[in-house]
């Protein structure tokens, strides 16, 4: 697909989100009034040994805002993702998500990743566990919640992904993309204020990368805050509030989507965008 196709489908697709503080999070599938979680990121500094990956971080995500974070290989992305809900601790810099600053030496980090929900690119589901008891064993053991209020939660959740008839299942008789699914719905039956994405759909057979990103734009208009780490460029596009380019461990360039994907202002950002979307070099 050329780019202006892709743009001018994204931008028929775009939809309203919504726009008052009091509609975030009411409306997120299975909703349960859940508030929504900002993120500030300053000076966030993270070094492995002599090699610095992230050189000075500064970035924001608003509570109920969409974030699309993109970069080539090896810039940091994945890192910075990390770094948010401390399974790596920065060397230097601020990171506060909500009401908690992760890295107060004397943070709550159970409290504070209960508030995180985190989608990686291998779903990390149990495989000896249906999909239902995939969704309830941490609700049940981490929230106390009962068998049948876990169920009732978890149910709402692969609703709302639309796999609810699938509960029954393992994960092993489902699709890539139905895996990343439950994936999702599990980390909602924890009812965090932020989601966090790191290439959701990038180890997906092409023809279930819809669904899931279908998906993740259905959360995104119901408020949740999300920082989504993808290549993309046409749920960025459609879905983030901005994007945010990184290179080298620096962000190099940050504006609306339209402006970052559709009309990038740094040559790293031009050069970047030229081959993923075009890269044969059409
Ligand atoms: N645990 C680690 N130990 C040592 N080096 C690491 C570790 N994690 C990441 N790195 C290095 O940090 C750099 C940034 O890696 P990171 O995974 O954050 O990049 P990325 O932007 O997510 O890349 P990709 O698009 O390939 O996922 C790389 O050079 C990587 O080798
Ligand atoms: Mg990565």
């Amino acid at each position: 697909m050329s780019q202006s196709q892709s743009q001018s489908q994204s931008d028929a697709a775009r939809t309203p989100r919504p726009e008052t503080t009091a509609a975030k999070g009411t409306g997120v599938p299975g909703g349960h009034g859940t508030s929504a979680a900002g993120v500030t990121i300053t000076g966030l500094h993270k070094s492995f040994g002599d090699n610095e990956v992230l050189k000075g971080i500064d970035m924001s995500v608003a509570p109920g805002e969409v974030v699309c974070l993109i970069g080539a290989s090896g810039s940091g992305k994945s890192t910075l993702l990390r770094c948010v809900n401390r399974l790596e601790t920065p060397n230097a810099g601020t990171i506060t998500v909500g009401e908690h600053e992760a890295t107060h030496p004397d943070v709550n980090l159970d409290a504070m990743r209960r508030q995180i929900g985190m989608v990686f690119q291998q779903f990390n589901l149990f495989p000896h566990l249906s999909v239902l008891e995939n969704c309830t064993i941490t609700p049940r053991r981490v929230l106390g919640q009962s068998k049948a209020e876990a169920e009732t939660e978890a149910l709402a959740q692969l609703d709302a992904v639309g796999l609810e008839h699938l509960s029954e299942r393992r994960p092993d008789q489902l699709s890539g993309g139905q895996q990343q699914r439950v994936a999702i719905a599990r980390a909602l039956t924890m009812k965090p204020q932020l989601m966090l994405f790191d290439e959701p759909t990038s180890a997906l057979d092409p023809e279930t990368v819809g669904d899931v990103l279908a998906s993740m734009r259905k959360l995104a208009q119901a408020g949740m805050t999300m920082l989504v780490v993808t290549h993309e460029m046409g749920f960025a596009r459609e879905v983030a509030d901005r994007v945010v380019f990184m290179d080298q461990g620096l962000v190099v360039e940050e504006g609306p989507a339209a402006a970052v994907i559709g009309d990038p202002q740094q040559p790293r950002t031009q050069d970047f965008l030229r081959r993923v979307l075009h890269p044969l070099g059409e």
